[in-house]
C-alpha cells in the first residue's frame, strides 16, 4: 500500500527540524546566495551535534546513486511533474532542460555531494508563480513517485525530503 504522501512528508519534515539543522543553515545559505557559485563540498559540514547524528557525508549521495542516480531521479521527478494536471500549469515555459540540470544541483548539494548549486534562489526562482501548500504537496508527491521508481529506500527517500523541507517557507507564499 502506498503511504499517505502527506502524513510521509510531515514526517519528513519533523525529521528535518528535529535532527537537521545543519541542512536547515544549508538550504538557507542556498537561498540566501542565489548566483554565488559555491566551490564543490562546499556544504559546511554539520557540527557535531552530540546526538550521534552523522552530517550529510558523501554516503547519503552514495545511497542516491551518485550523480548517475540523481539524474535519473530528476529526470523521472521532471517527467512525472509536468505531466501531472494539478501543477503542470505552472511550468508552461519553462525550460525543462534548465530545470532538470539545476534540481540535479541542488539534490546533490542537498545529499552531501561534489556539487555546486548555479540556480537561483528558492524564495527568487517561485516568488511570482504564488504556490500554495496543496501545489508544493502535489510536487512532494511527485518526487516521492519518482524516488520510488528509482527503487531509492525508504529511508532515502525521507532523508531527501527532510533536507528540502525548509524549503516550504520560501516556495509556499499564499
Ligand atoms: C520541494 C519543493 C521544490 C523544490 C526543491 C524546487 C526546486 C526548484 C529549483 C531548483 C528550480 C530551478 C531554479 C532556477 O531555474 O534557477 C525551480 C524552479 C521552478 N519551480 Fe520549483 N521547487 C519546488 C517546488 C515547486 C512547486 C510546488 C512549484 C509549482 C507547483 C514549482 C515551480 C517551479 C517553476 C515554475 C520553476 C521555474 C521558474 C523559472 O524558470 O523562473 N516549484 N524549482
Amino acid at each position: 500500500m502506498m503511504p499517505d504522501p502527506l502524513l510521509n512528508f510531515v514526517r519528513a519534515a519533523c525529521l528535518a527540524a528535529l535532527a537537521l539543522v545543519a541542512s536547515a543553515s544549508a538550504m538557507a545559505q542556498t537561498a540566501a546566495s542565489p548566483a554565488a557559485s559555491k566551490p564543490a563540498g562546499a556544504l559546511p559540514a554539520a557540527p557535531a551535534t552530540g546526538l550521534g547524528l552523522t552530517p550529510a557525508g558523501i554516503s547519503f549521495y552514495q545511497d542516491l546513486g551518485g550523480k548517475a542516480g540523481i539524474d535519473a531521479i530528476v529526470a523521472e521527478f521532471v517527467t512525472i511533474l509536468l505531466n501531472d494536471k494539478r501543477i503542470n500549469a505552472t511550468f508552461e515555459g519553462v525550460e525543462p532542460e534548465r530545470l532538470r540540470a539545476k534540481l540535479a544541483e541542488q539534490f546533490c548539494v542537498v545529499s552531501g555531494g561534489p556539487c555546486t548549486y548555479t540556480g537561483k534562489s528558492m524564495a527568487e526562482s517561485h516568488e511570482d508563480l504564488k504556490i500554495n501548500n496543496a501545489q508544493f504537496n502535489a510536487l512532494v508527491e511527485n518526487l516521492q513517485l519518482a524516488l520510488a521508481r528509482r527503487a531509492v529506500p525508504a529511508r532515502v527517500q525521507n532523508r531527501l525530503l527532510a533536507r528540502l523541507a525548509p524549503t516550504q517557507r520560501d516556495i509556499v507564499t499564499r
